[in-house]
């Protein structure tokens, strides 16, 4: 990182004449330095949605919206796609470096080993209503990771926190999985220590004492892909709520279930399941895909095409690409025909081709297919947003990480633009 020789000049309503550092980054991407404007000068900057704003260092993720990068530590997504399986990439983004085969078997083990849930835990899932969203129980279970495994509070967190990360990463997929069975109704499934963590998830899902259930092979793979592609993108929504929660120095588990809870909504993990909602409406109103990209035009309508648009990506989403293909391997490894990708593909295409969205630069981004291939695994809808927070999780665990180890290390805490009334006086209840 350099600080430049050159500086912004800010010129105040009151004539003032403010230079501000200018910080230009690895890869020649300038920032304004407004860390004291507000000491030296009683302003603060208005940016609803930090759309400009850099709220931290951080060299974990690098994102170039422009031309559809995406890389994890300086690795290309494409090429830990195609080189790596997700326990090696998480291993990257918490500790920084690639695995060796010597390290990755041993982390490998290590998590198997912190797989199980304690027995109280488990009980607490019997104790949801049928029907509740898998979400609301997976948040409420990491946050309660911390009343059965406190360490981090009573001893030096940074003696512990090794131990603690590898449980999170662990037994957030044990409570994934277990949140599916509840639902259904169905045992739970113990993980088993002779599979991989992909094939440990499939299994803890889909194995049955009265159905010779073996993880797929392409399944596996195809997990392992989709987990990685959400294994990071610096600092959207739920990363960044992970980072607030963790900056008032709560302990990892209740951080990320703050990041689960951002998660959740439709306009960031939901989106898969609102692409799977909208592709299945079309085909039972058998309304056609030029039609729906018309009412995804108009103004008067709230209706957006799910799984389009990024707030960063203004090109193809990287994943989105990579995502696509996997969406046919699947789809072929299966010899299954399916009426959802043949519209996906479909709506791609007119939406692709069509002006309003050529001229706003909306692509599809990677929620547009991730759904299909959750939905080709057998895995149901009210998932989707489950998986996508097991692969996000070693990308909130390395922001946490990396914030302690932050020389800057503030608490989050914004101002505002107040727009509320001057001061008033309180009218007794009985004149009001
Ligand atoms: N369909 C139709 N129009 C759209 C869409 C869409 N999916 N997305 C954006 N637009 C239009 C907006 O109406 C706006 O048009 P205008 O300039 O005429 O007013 C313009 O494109 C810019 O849109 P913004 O909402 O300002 O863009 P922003 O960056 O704030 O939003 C977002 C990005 C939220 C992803 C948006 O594109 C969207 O709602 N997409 C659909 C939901 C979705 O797929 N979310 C998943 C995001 S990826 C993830 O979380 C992993």
């Amino acid at each position: 990182m350099l600080k430049e020789e050159k500086k912004a000049h800010l010129v105040l309503p009151d004539g003032r004449d403010i230079q501000l550092d200018v910080i230009t980054d690895n890869m020649g991407n300038h920032s304004i330095d407004i860390a004291s404007l507000r000491k030296d000068t009683g302003y603060i900057t208005y940016d609803p949605g930090f759309m400009n704003t850099g709220s931290c260092m951080s060299s974990i993720c690098y994102i170039n919206g422009e031309k559809g990068i995406l890389r994890y530590r300086g690795y290309d997504i494409e090429d830990l796609v195609q080189n790596c399986d997700f326990i090696e990439v998480a291993y990257l983004l918490i500790k920084g470096v690639l695995p060796n085969t010597k390290e990755r078997q041993e982390y490998t083990q290590l998590l198997n080993k912190h797989s199980l849930l304690h027995v109280d835990m488990r009980n607490f899932f019997r104790s949801y209503p049928h029907g509740a969203h898998p979400m609301a129980i997976l948040a409420s279970m990491v946050a309660s990771l911390s009343a059965f495994y406190p360490e981090m509070e009573e001893r030096d967190p940074e003696d512990n926190i090794d131990i603690t990360v590898t449980r999170l990463l662990s037994k957030m997929r044990t409570i994934a999985a277990f949140t599916y069975r509840q639902d259904k109704g169905y045992d739970f499934v113990e993980p088993r220590y002779d599979y991989s963590y992909c094939e440990n998830f499939l299994n803890m899902l889909f194995s049955s004492p009265v159905i010779d259930y073996h993880p797929d092979p392409v399944h596996v793979k195809a997990l392992n892909q989709l987990l990685i592609l959400h294994a990071d993108h610096e600092q959207n929504c739920s990363t960044s709520a992970v980072r607030l929660v963790g900056s008032s120095e709560a302990n990892l588990y209740a951080s990320v279930a703050a990041g689960c809870c951002a998660l959740w909504g439709p306009k960031h993990g939901g989106a898969n399941q609102a692409v799977m909602a909208m592709l299945n409406k079309i085909i039972s109103d058998g309304e056609s895909v030029e039609s729906v990209v018309e009412k995804a035009k108009d103004k008067n309508s709230s209706f957006r095409l799910s799984g389009f648009g990024h707030r960063v990506y203004k090109t193809f989403d990287p994943r989105a690409r990579i995502a696509k293909k996997m969406c046919k391997e699947v789809l072929e490894a299966g010899h299954a025909q399916d009426r959802l990708l043949e519209v996906a593909l479909k709506l791609e295409e007119v939406a692709l081709n069509d002006d309003y969205f050529i001229e706003r630069n909306l692509y599809p981004n990677i929620d547009f297919y991730t759904g299909i291939i959750f939905h080709l695994m057998g895995i149901p809808q009210s998932m989707f947003t489950v998986l996508f927070a097991m692969g996000r999780l070693p990308g909130w665990i390395a922001h946490y990480l990396e914030w302690r180890h932050d020389p800057y290390q503030k608490i989050g805490r914004p101002r505002q633009v107040y727009s509320g009334p001057e001061l008033k006086k309180v009218i007794p209840i009985n004149e009001r």
